[in-house]
């Protein structure tokens, strides 16, 4: 009975590139979301290093910030009792698939992707071939275990369609081989802005340090740049999600709902009237006061190296039992030899 309710669980794959410092915004945003699916769901979480490559990084780095990214995801609440946690390059099923599904990628619909346009105007002395393949690695990632819900923000949606595109094509050759999968948009009031180009997503690639919110950052740091984050000039404590002018408003109303589990307006409520210098205050200290726990928890687990080998070393296992079959799948369909 029990195995039974398990395998009817809808599956749900995620992951994020450790390709910088995790921000405050991939936390409210994204994995503490993913804390609240993994009784519901069955949820495999990936440190998507193969994609980080796509631009350059430095060795040294890359392996410590993966390694540092599965603690952050352990020390915010992600159970690796109850989800599959594993490093994507430990799989290679993932660069397998997405050799094959290059061959049912079309040009045109790459060249359409406003990440390859964005990437390869930041990073025009190196627009590589990965760069432009990238989406194709990331629908090879979600279709290698059949998933039903990938958990992403409003940026990555234009990869999941592409994702359903390639995979519907496919099957129209060869037959169900894969499932369709669907975006699962995380709740506008989490999506959290840049502090100090609140029009802008909060991002850990931004060349100014005090736009955004490192997990890692110092309490006194995360206090600094919430009090220096960027407003306007009118003073009003108010809510108005549609007023530019507003953005940096908006965005810290934003943040301390989150955290405190509320919604901006009654937050804006609660401190109208209040100068934004006290508002400002609160703000830090309710950020503070959440990412204290995870850190702690972080610090520990860090410092524990064999357990989080442990922890990959099942977790590249399962995800590669899982993926075998539907890449041994995808290989006779498409004539080579298994077996
Ligand atoms: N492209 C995603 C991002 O930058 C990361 C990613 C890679 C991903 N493969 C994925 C997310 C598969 C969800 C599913 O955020």
């Amino acid at each position: 009975m029990e195995q039974n309710v398990t395998e009817q669980k809808k599956r749900i794959f995620s992951g994020v590139q450790p390709s910088g410092n995790i921000t405050l915004g991939n936390y409210l945003g994204a994995i503490k979301n993913w804390v609240s699916l993994q009784d519901d769901y069955e949820c495999i979480f990936a440190m998507m290093d193969l994609h980080t490559i796509t631009v350059r990084q430095t060795p040294a780095e890359l392996r410590k910030r993966t390694l540092e990214l599965l603690a952050l995801y352990i020390a915010c609440g992600i159970d690796p009792e109850k989800c599959t946690l594993f490093i994507q390059s430990h799989n290679s099923a993932h660069a397998e698939l997405a050799w094959v599904l290059n061959c049912y990628t079309y040009m045109g619909e790459l060249q359409r992707m406003t990440q390859f346009k964005d990437k390869s105007a930041r990073h025009a002395d190196n627009i590589n071939a990965g760069l432009f393949t990238y989406p194709v690695l990331m629908a090879s990632d979600i279709l290698l275990y059949q998933t039903d819900l990938v958990p992403v923000g409003k940026d990555q949606m234009q990869h999941i369609e592409i994702c359903r595109d390639i995979a519907q094509r496919f099957n129209a050759l060869y037959g169900d081989v894969f499932k369709i999968p669907e975006g699962l948009l995380v709740k506008s009031g989490a999506k959290i802005m840049s502090l100090q180009e609140p029009t802008k997503k909060m991002s850990k690639s931004d060349p100014n340090p005090k736009s955004f919110i490192s997990m890692m950052d110092d309490f006194n740091v995360i206090s600094k740049k919430i009090k220096s984050a960027v407003t306007d000039s009118e003073g009003i404590i108010e809510y108005r999600p549609d007023d530019e002018n507003k953005a940096g408003i908006n965005n810290l109303l934003s943040i301390m709902a989150v955290v405190t589990g509320s919604t901006p307006e009654d937050v804006a409520k609660n401190f109208s009237g209040e100068g934004y210098g006290t508002f400002k205050s609160a703000v830090a200290d309710a950020v503070v006061d959440t990412i204290r726990p995870i850190r702690e928890e972080y610090d520990r687990l860090i410092k524990d190296k064999a357990y989080l080998q442990q922890i990959y070393k099942n977790g590249a296992e399962s995800s590669h039992r899982l993926a075998q079959r539907t890449l041994k799948k995808v290989y006779k369909k498409v004539g080579f030899i298994v077996d």
